[in-house]
């Protein structure tokens, strides 16, 4: 048997189904945009530990800030005895809140946990209930953040019942049939049928779908959720877990929208694999709830600040913003070549900001029925070539690339020759 093999085997023996097995084969080592697994295998990454990785696999600075710190102290826990890289971060993050105005911010540790306490700010500050988010929309797997994910199968089956208080209206996909106009309405049914406006604490919305299909919130419909929200009293806030730190090319994705969120939950890309969360928003908003009400043992971790800090140092310096950029530009007319020709699989809808870039397997040339059988075959033979890639999508139709932005242009080239290869008819 071989090493990955025998290595799936215990896992499968050991460990519940619950966490999903995408790739059966497991990770040795990493650098930048690449891995290597156990058996000594060479992969290109394209999923970059699911938007983790903007600033790639173990970067020169985030190490030498990381080992610093774990010279100095790993763990006092910040509500007893306090730090610095925590509170030289929240500055950091403050400055570049995406919005005018005093912020300020507190840390978690993993995504879910900062749309959780995301909606504990907001029914603390507003003394409502409700919370309203949108179908497709990922928020986490814990109680509160399953509930507010739009997607049944596989987050939500079997573990009713969810909390309440929480409602979805249609996230617009147009070529689903679904447009802007159609959420709206939606909303509009929501508050006459469901809920008084005046019961809600908060809109959620994710600028970019992450698992979703990285559909973009339209323009038009940011701007009419940011005015319901002021008519109403209700607070809004961009889950920026999966679309922040310079991944859309701009450090926060709703920066393309021309709107102002008051909350902003961030994660992932932030400490560059390191686990951290935070919640970024209004100084106003973040002081209502009590001291005690929000935190956790590990939240903030001097280790995780120590990354986040040479993280933003990394962007800044690296130019990480235009990178993706240019990343993107190169993906999308590589994948709308693809997308012409007949010795591939049809694809369709190459979307996406800066360098969150995903397309859809379909049925047919030029239609829109989703194929994710051949999502499935994509991403398989791509692992087999040697290039890890994700799926997502309301189907599972969607291949997302979530490439290093420090990733090298011969790197991108090499990874890209390989994802045509696994879409290739045979
Ligand atoms: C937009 C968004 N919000 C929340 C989460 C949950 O983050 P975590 O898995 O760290 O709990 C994710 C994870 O994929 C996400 O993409």
């Amino acid at each position: 048997m071989s090493a990955n093999a025998d290595l799936l085997a215990r896992r499968i023996a050991s460990i519940p189904r619950g966490v999903s097995v995408a790739t059966g084969v497991f990770a040795a080592r990493a650098e930048n945009a690449e891995i290597w697994d156990i058996e000594g295998k060479r992969y290109v990454d394209f999923a970059g530990g699911i938007a983790v990785l903007n600033t790639g696999h173990r970067h020169p600075k985030v190490m030498a800030a990381v080992k610093a710190q774990l010279e100095a102290y790993t763990h006092t826990a910040f509500q007893v005895m306090a730090y610095e890289p925590y509170v030289a971060l929240c500055e950091r993050l403050n400055a570049i809140a995406p919005f005018k105005g005093q912020a300020k911010t507190i840390l978690f540790t993993t995504g879910a946990e900062a749309a959780e306490n995301a909606v504990k700010i907001a029914r603390a500050a507003t003394g409502r209930s409700a919370v309203i988010a949108f179908t497709g929309g990922f928020h986490g797997r814990t109680m509160m953040t399953m509930a507010l994910t739009g997607k049944i199968a596989p987050y939500k089956r079997a573990f009713g019942p969810m909390p309440g208080e929480v409602f979805h209206v249609p996230f617009p996909i147009p070529h689903y049939g679904v447009t802007a106009e159609d959420s709206l309405k939606a909303l509009q049914f929501l508050f006459k049928a469901d809920v008084d406006p005046a019961r809600v604490a908060a809109i959620i919305v994710e600028p970019v779908q992450g698992e979703g299909g990285f559909h973009t919130v339209p323009r038009e419909l940011f701007a009419a959720l940011r005015r319901i929200c002021d008519e109403n009293g209700i607070l809004l806030i961009a889950d920026e877990i999966q679309s922040g730190f310079a991944r859309t090319g701009k450090m926060f994705a709703i920066e393309h929208s021309g709107v102002e969120p008051d909350l902003v939950t961030v994660a992932k890309s932030l400490a560059g694999g390191f686990p951290l969360a935070g919640v970024i928003g209004r100084a106003a908003l973040m002081d209502a709830a009590e001291p005690g009400g929000l935190g956790g043992t590990y939240a903030g971790s001097p280790v995780s600040c120590a990354a986040a800090l040479a993280v933003l140092d990394v962007i800044e310096e690296e130019k990480l913003l235009a990178r993706a950029d240019a990343i993107g530009a190169r993906l999308r007319e590589r994948l709308a070549q693809a997308s012409r020709r007949n010795d591939l699989a049809p694809i369709a809808q190459v979307r996406g900001p800066g360098a969150m870039i995903a397309f859809d397997l379909v049925k047919t040339r030029g239609g829109n029925e989703p194929d994710p059988d051949m999502a499935k075959k994509v991403t398989a033979r791509a692992l087999e070539s040697g290039l890890v890639l994700l799926s997502c999508g309301i189907y599972g139709e969607t291949i997302r690339i979530l490439v290093p932005l420090t990733a090298s242009d011969a790197l991108i080239g090499e990874g890209l020759d390989i994802l045509e290869t696994a879409l290739r008819v045979n």
